[in-house]
């Protein structure tokens, strides 16, 4: 019932040309592969390119931040209008990385996630605990907060679209992936809370994505948790044929 979305994270890697060149690889690897949703994030400049390329592929694009606003005085800011006028249909938001080095909040998530959804772009929204955080056993309790936040006066119906991503933090680019057994308990407290703050049937539908170091030799026993309904990847997104062995998990 929730098809499985593989997507690669780019960060602040690959030019148009990179992203380009990437593509011309990627794409004759997973030609005619229809189990799993597949989605890029490039970085902003390479996002129309992306976008131009994968047209009438299966393959789709997002963004991997924005503001919240159509529009006004925020230098170096995109907003969802702009996204929404070159084709692109995804948002990223709430990274951690957006949290640690940009200060982002649980309010400008929920803002952004509003915008995303009155504008039509499907959001991605990450969540995740610290080391410290983990250590101290508060886990459940910061993933909870941190989903509450986010849906804060959303209504159940306006979540159709909605992606969670649950990415430990201290698992990024750091090459300890979390467990399958350790995900999996941090999803199902996601969708308890799921549940909790909309309603069972959001939480039936929502896909929740696993992130941080998610490599080809460890995808598969993530995916096969019940609870894990994708991954979000981002150093093993950047070679072509690393992120199609991804794609192709068994
Ligand atoms: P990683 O990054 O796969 O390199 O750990 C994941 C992410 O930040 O989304």
């Amino acid at each position: 019932m929730r098809k499985p979305l593989i997507a690669g994270n780019w960060k602040m890697f690959k030019t148009p040309a990179e992203s380009i060149a990437f593509l011309n690889e990627f794409l004759p690897l997973i030609t005619g592969h229809e189990r799993d949703e597949v989605l890029l994030f490039p970085t902003i400049t390479s996002l129309a390119a992306v976008l131009q390329a994968t047209a009438g592929t299966t393959v789709h694009a997002g963004a991997q931040n924005m503001h919240w606003l159509d529009e006004g005085p925020y230098t170096g800011e995109t907003s969802p209008v702009m996204l929404a006028a070159i084709g692109c249909g995804h948002v990223l938001i709430g990274h951690s990385e957006q949290r640690l080095y940009f200060g982002e909040t649980d309010e400008r998530v929920n803002l952004k996630l509003k915008a995303a959804i009155h504008h039509n772009l499907t959001p991605i929204v990450c969540v995740g605990e610290h080391l410290a955080q983990r250590e101290a056993g508060h886990t459940e309790t910061v993933l909870r907060i941190q989903l509450r936040a986010a849906l804060r006066d959303i209504s159940s119906h306006l979540t159709q679209n909605l992606v969670i991503a649950y990415e430990p933090v201290w698992a990024i680019g750091t090459g300890k992936t979390a467990t399958p057994e350790i995900a999996a308990e941090a999803h199902t407290i996601l969708r308890h809370e799921l549940a909790q703050c909309c309603d069972p049937a959001v939480a039936q539908r929502t896909r929740i994505l696993y992130g941080g170091s998610v490599k080809p030799d460890n995808i598969a026993s993530l995916m096969a948790q019940p609870d894990i309904d994708g991954a979000l990847v981002g150093g093993a997104s950047l070679i072509p044929a690393s992120f199609a062995a991804l794609v192709h998990y068994s």
